[in-house]
């Protein structure tokens, strides 16, 4: 149900009542539960507005909302606020209604948009390294939660497959098949590496390795049959660490820059013929009025170089208009690392001025920090390489299972194994998305891996905790009309109430942390009422209105953490 909307509707009759319908009324969560369950400030302005006394407008709007189904209590506060105290019935209704729906009664969205989110989109010369991280988790999240709406979404992994590190790779492919040497590419990070040495020592394979890039994007079937031969190989990398990470990526979703290669030249000359690009000694540019380069100059957008070479803005060029186009979105989030930021400004700028990005399309730059190691400094291994992810992600289930046998020795190994994997994974997963996406992140194996504070294994285990309350119930009635007498009882039902207001925030600002914060509120206020509230001990309706607080709470944290892509366990 939708919180927010339901209460609006109230208030906005009581707002009509008193004259001042035309106005916003400004809803919002109270701060402090102990004075409301929502505040309506809206009121100050609205009287300011039409010449009234804030107080007195307050009264009026207050009065209206006397006798009101869903809200209790009106009781203006300060200058002209609104605290709201809603309905003991109204939320056991509501509760009631939520543990008959199927998706934690959450409504679908009355206007189902298409949304193309732009995730992971890892470089496929090189092993994906922590940096692919973030892009990917977060983007897997936002799929989740905004599909759960009822949207149609499109992930599309825009892999970097294409340009001269490809020319270079393929060479050190062909040299090695020739000097007969074992083909290794089980170690994408030292072929690379391997590459690059010789690549930088031998002049003679530079060449052979620049000709490369030539007969590639001329399509060249050999070079190009080889190239395919590398991008195989490197996707699968990708997608044993997708598979590992529990994400929804499939090599379906994978639309990499070379898959635009046919539609550059076209895309380049369309914006010289609209005159929005111009030749500036032979590299085509261009110059955007918004955006001033050091000597306060308009900046140049480079979209092809001298002699005809192709960039990642061309490309991307390209791409907006085939998401625009062809996928007919409404929506498309990139989510990309924030030093990117510069890039994607310049990028709308220019497809808004080549009419490619209509008025009703949002195009949005998702960015995110740099995941930092304890020293402050971006995440190393201790000497000084990036780390890669399958190596990390090893690590945190080996961790995981450790700390799981130490607190639960009987378990089997197998038990443990599994756990392990969901926690660790969990923890990976959770440090990132409960963080606030736009800052720099400390990645703290003991702080992810604590069972207590906003962590994957607190909340993890405060759903294993509800479940084990029903392995304990035996009989009950789930259907039994709910009775919300404690305090701590109505504030539990309203906050589990609140889980697609959250989700709605979550989809509208590509913020998963929101969802992870009320997460963690509903754990720590669940076992609030757990320690106030004896469940199995009450009896009558009392044990039933409890156990479906408990029942949904459950709901609601397996749900809410299966939006983050996050698993829970029946036991650990
Ligand atoms: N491959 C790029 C990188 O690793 C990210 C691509 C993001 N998506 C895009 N459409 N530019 O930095």
């Amino acid at each position: 149900m939708n919180l927010h909307k339901t209460v609006a509707a109230q208030v906005q009759a009581a707002f009509d009542q008193a004259g001042i319908g035309q106005h916003p009324l400004v809803l919002q969560p109270a701060k402090n539960a102990d004075l409301g369950d929502f505040q309506i400030n809206g009121v100050m302005a609205a009287a300011k507005k039409s010449g009234q006394n804030p107080r007195e407008l307050a009264q009026k709007v207050a009065d209206a909302l006397a006798d009101n189904a869903v809200i209790a209590r009106a009781e203006v506060a300060g200058p002209g606020f609104i605290n709201l105290r809603l309905q003991p019935d109204f939320l056991a209704e509501q509760l009631q209604a939520a543990l008959a729906s199927p998706n934690g009664h959450v409504s679908q969205a009355a206007k189902p948009q298409t949304v193309v989110i732009d995730y992971s989109s890892p470089n496929l010369a090189k092993e994906m390294h922590v940096g692919h991280l973030r892009s990917s988790i977060i983007g897997d999240s936002l799929k989740r939660v905004i599909r759960h709406l009822g949207h149609t979404v499109i992930a599309q992994n825009h892999v970097g497959d294409w340009g001269t590190q490809f020319g270079m790779l393929v060479a050190y492919m062909v040299a090695q098949q020739q000097e007969n040497a074992a083909f290794e590419l089980a170690d994408l990070e030292q072929f690379y590496r391997n590459a690059k040495v010789r690549f930088d020592e031998d002049p003679a394979f530079a060449d052979t390795a620049r000709d490369y890039v030539v007969k590639l994007q001329s399509g060249d079937e050999t070079v190009l049959a080889l190239w395919r031969q590398f991008v195989h190989t490197s996707l699968q990398h990708a997608q044993a660490i997708y598979d590992q990470l529990g994400l929804l990526l499939q090599q379906s979703d994978v639309m990499g820059e070379s898959a635009y290669n046919t539609m550059l030249q076209d895309t380049v000359d369309a914006l010289a013929a609209k005159g929005i690009a111009v030749d500036d000694n032979g590299t085509k540019v261009v110059f955007l009025d918004e955006f001033k380069n050091h000597d306060g100059d308009p900046a140049a957008f480079i979209i092809q170089k001298q002699g005809g070479g192709f960039l990642y803005s061309s490309t991307d060029l390209a791409c907006i208009r085939y998401r625009v186009d062809s996928l007919k979105t409404d929506r498309i989030l990139y989510v990309v690392d924030a030093r990117q930021s510069l890039h994607f400004a310049q990028l709308f700028a220019v497809a808004k001025k080549a009419a490619w990005l209509p008025e009703n399309v949002s195009a949005e730059h998702v960015p995110f920090g740099t995941m930092m190691g304890k020293d402050n400094k971006p995440f190393k291994t201790r000497s000084g390489e990036t780390v890669k992810l399958v190596d990390l992600l090893n690590e945190a289930t080996e961790r995981a299972t450790a700390l799981v046998q130490s607190k639960n020795p009987d378990l089997s190994a197998e038990q443990a194994a599994h756990i392990g994997r969901v926690v660790g994974i969990g923890a990976v997963k959770y440090a990132d998305l409960s963080k606030n996406r736009t800052s720099d992140y400390v990645f703290d194996w003991d702080n992810m891996l604590s069972f207590e504070g906003n962590t994957a294994p607190y909340l993890q285990y405060a759903y294993t905790r509800v479940q084990s309350v029903f392995k304990k119930a035996g009989q009950w009635d789930e259907h039994a009309t709910p009775v919300l007498t404690e305090t701590l009882e109505q504030q539990l039902a309203l906050e589990l109430l609140k889980f697609e207001d959250v989700l709605n925030s979550v989809a509208d600002s590509a913020n998963p942390h929101y969802l992870a914060a009320y997460l963690y509120q509903v754990a720590t206020l669940f076992s609030r009422f757990y320690e106030a509230c004896p469940i199995l001990k009450a009896e009558g309706n009392t044990r039933n209105t409890r156990l479906q607080l408990a029942k949904f709470t459950g709901t609601v944290l397996q749900q809410g953490l299966g939006l983050l892509g996050i698993e829970t366990l029946d036991v650990m």
